[in-house]
């Protein structure tokens, strides 16, 4: 069977992260690689910046995932989610470790923040574990007694009860957690690496084509495109790839 994705449908696939700490550098990002369509804001560039970043990606019509990884008691929660629904951005993240209240209170607000600016409100998604976190640290540091792949599907299903969009994921618990949450789950993926690009920290990666064929909404994918010698070739070798996967 050949999968044929076409390079738009793509390009509108894969987030680049903007892991820079000042704004220059980060419109020289954006400036530089004109071809990605979806860029990826996360918590040291919005320190760093605040919402301005935000306006330059809009000025520049990007789809914005903004990567906060919110974790609070449900009233800050919800002031925070009421802002950052106000902003016209795609994606947001929260914790589900957050707990039920923080995570219904999230879903509300997003949409009342939303509302009140007239713009579209992002899509909420789960941050079910960070993937820096293993299966010992998980049992040993954090006293969870479940395995690993369990304990993540356990946050994404409270996620998506609790009315959130999606849920981040390793690739691989893509696959479960697609047949497990349903088709409009959106799942979002980091630790991808074409075949000929580094691996870097990332410990278990799949390629974009793997990731994509498991279910995966989004691929997250950084340092093969941003820190190449020519990230535009980077990018095209990656689109490249994904039009016609055997
Ligand atoms: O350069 P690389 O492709 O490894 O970048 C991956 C991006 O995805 C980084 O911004 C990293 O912080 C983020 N991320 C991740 N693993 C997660 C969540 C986010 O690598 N679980």
């Amino acid at each position: 069977m050949l999968l044929v994705v076409s390079c738009m449908n793509t390009s509108e696939r894969i987030i680049v992260p903007l892991d820079v700490p000042t704004l220059e550098e980060a419109i020289a990002l954006v400036e530089g690689l004109d071809q990605v369509r979806f860029w990826k804001v996360g918590l040291e560039l919005f320190v760093s910046t605040g919402p301005k970043i935000l306006e330059v990606l809009k000025t520049h019509s990007k789809r914005i995932f903004l990567d906060l990884k919110l974790h609070d008691i449900p009233n800050t929660i919800a002031g925070a989610c009421r802002v950052a629904g106000s902003f016209g951005i795609d994606l947001l993240t929260i914790h589900a470790t957050s707990g039920r209240d923080a995570l219904k209170a999230a879903t509300e607000a997003v949409q009342a923040g939303a509302a009140a600016s007239g713009v579209k409100p992002p899509k909420l998604i789960a941050v079910s574990l960070l993937t820096s976190i293993s299966s010992r640290q998980l049992a040993f540091d954090l006293k969870i007694p479940l395995e690993l792949p369990e304990y993540t599907l356990e946050m994404a299903l409270m996620a998506q009860e609790m009315g959130l969009d999606g849920a981040v994921c390793s690739p691989q618990e893509v696959a479960q957690l697609r047949q497990t949450c349903g088709d409009d789950f959106v799942l979002v993926c980091p630790g991808i690496r074409p075949t000929w690009s580094d691996v870097d920290d990332q410990k278990r990666v799949f390629t974009p084509a793997q990731a994509l064929h498991s279910g995966a909404d989004y691929l997250v994918i950084g340092r093969p495109i941003t820190a190449s010698t020519n990230p535009e070739l980077a990018w095209k070798r990656i689109c490249d790839e994904l039009i016609t996967v055997p």
